[in-house]
């Protein structure tokens, strides 16, 4: 095989806030920058990452819409749903609000829709990218288990402030076993990420004592990422990611380090670079 293993992988958590988003931005950007081609996904309804990436939504003709639509009656190609950002290397595969009304229609060909998602996409995506990140809702939905049936692997950030954040671990680790069980059986979990971190603040220690307590230190990456303002400003100024808009900040160095660990879990062979 001339090209290198392309590994698909969902960012995780039923809970809301505890940095899915910021984290598929960022570390796509951050893989992109380290001349990964990559593809990002944005499967939650909300579209944050959508609107994080693409500057012009209005831009959107295709996207997951029309890709999951059981009642679509052309089938749409995805070379049509895929759009460039402005980090090179990076491209994402957008969301828009109405697609949370495909909940419903889905569920009619339950199970089978299931696969909605990687029967689309996982030819094309191994063949051309490097990574793909897809960024799944905070629910308990049918596109996080279409998320987790097109996945290789499952990450899971958690909010160092909030304890509520690791029964959202809990969750997903349960959906992956059944999403085992039921035809994806090499669907990995690769590690929890910390996130929002104050290392003054005695709740967070604690928190992350549990969180190694309860699913072993082995699978906490080593990275954490900082509690920075950063984040909220590039949200509030529509900016993409911390590398375009602060490189030096806390953030940026944050997802700098969390790329480097990533890439040396996914190619052990070229740590040390
Ligand atoms: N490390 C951080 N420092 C400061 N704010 C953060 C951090 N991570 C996330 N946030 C903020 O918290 C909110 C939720 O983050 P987000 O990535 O959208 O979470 P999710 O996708 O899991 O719902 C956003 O407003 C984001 O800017
Ligand atoms: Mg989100």
């Amino acid at each position: 095989m001339n090209k290198k293993e392309c590994f698909i992988g969902s960012i995780s958590n039923y809970k809301g806030g505890t940095g899915k988003t910021i984290t598929a931005v960022n570390l796509s950007a951050g893989l992109a920058i380290q001349k990964k081609k990559v593809l990002i996904i944005d499967i939650d309804p909300q579209s944050d990452t959508t609107r994080a990436l693409m500057q012009d939504p209005m831009k959107i003709n295709n996207c997951i819409y029309q890709l999951l639509d059981p009642g679509e009656k052309q089938p749409i190609d995805l070379k049509d749903c895929i759009y460039s950002t402005i980090h090179e290397n990076l491209d994402i595969l957008p969301n828009i609000t109405e697609t949370s009304g495909l909940e419903i229609p889905l569920a009619i060909n339950f199970p089978e829709s299931n696969w909605n998602l990687r029967n689309k996409i996982y030819d094309y995506v191994k063949d051309k990218y490097d990574y793909a990140l897809i960024d799944c809702p905070p629910t308990l939905s049918i596109f996080v288990s279409n998320a987790l049936y097109a996945s290789d692997f499952v990450m899971i950030p958690v909010d160092a402030g909030s304890g509520n954040s690791l029964e959202g671990v809990k969750g997903v680790l349960e959906l992956m076993q059944s999403v085992r069980d039921n035809g994806n059986p090499n669907l990995r979990f690769i590690k929890i990420l910390i996130n929002k971190i104050d290392r003054r603040k005695s709740a967070h220690k604690a928190n992350i004592q549990e969180a190694q307590n309860r699913f072993g230190e082995e699978n906490i990456f080593e990275t954490t990422i900082p509690t920075s303002s950063v984040f909220e400003t590039i949200e509030t100024m529509r900016k993409t990611s911390v590398f375009s808009y602060s490189p030096t900040s806390k953030g940026a160095q944050g997802f700098r380090t969390f790329t480097k660990e990533f890439l040396s879990f996914f190619e052990p062979e070229r740590s040390g670079e």
